[in-house]
């Protein structure tokens, strides 16, 4: 292999967004993790697991607290991989009017927690506002060693 310039670890952050408001905190995520590789949930094909340090999964939550199909499919799949090695992270839009808000976060947190190496989560009421940036700064500076 040849030598890298950076020892920074190569990230993946891996949404699911319908209305858009996870969208946008996925990309105000990758705008403070420039080395990470941002993909839609339906684009990351998980045989390229192998090649990342860490995982970021996003998501909204649907139904009383429940993962939206696509993300409970994702979920399915990353619990059935070797990902004992893995720094994971989860975060998600969602709504505190719910019973269960963000459960979605909730449940990814409990699988990743138990199978990976999870540093965090972080569950945003709807749009990302600018009040919430000392937050995802946190959770990013996770990610930066
Ligand atoms: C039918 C329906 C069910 C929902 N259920 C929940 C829920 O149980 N908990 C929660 O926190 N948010 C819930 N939400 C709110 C969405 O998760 C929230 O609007 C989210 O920001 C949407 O993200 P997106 O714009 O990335 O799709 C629900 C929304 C809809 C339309």
């Amino acid at each position: 292999m040849p030598a890298m310039g950076s020892m920074s670890c190569k990230i993946a952050i891996v949404y699911h967004s319908a209305g858009g408001n996870t969208k946008a905190l996925a990309e105000a995520l990758a705008a403070l993790l420039p080395e990470a590789f941002l993909y839609r949930m339906n684009e990351f094909d998980l045989r390229t697991l192998p090649d990342y340090d860490a995982l970021i999964v996003g998501t909204y939550t649907w139904g009383n607290g429940e993962l939206p199909a696509k993300s409970a499919a994702f979920y399915k799949e990353l619990e059935q991989l070797p990902i004992a090695r893995l720094k994971t992270g989860v975060f998600g839009t969602g709504e505190t009017n719910y019973n269960h808000f963000c459960g979605a976060v909730d449940h990814f947190r409990d699988m990743l927690f138990a199978k990976s190496q999870l540093l965090v989560t972080l569950k945003i009421e709807q749009m990302y506002q600018e009040s919430d940036l000392h937050r995802l700064q946190k959770f990013a500076s996770l990610f930066q060693n």
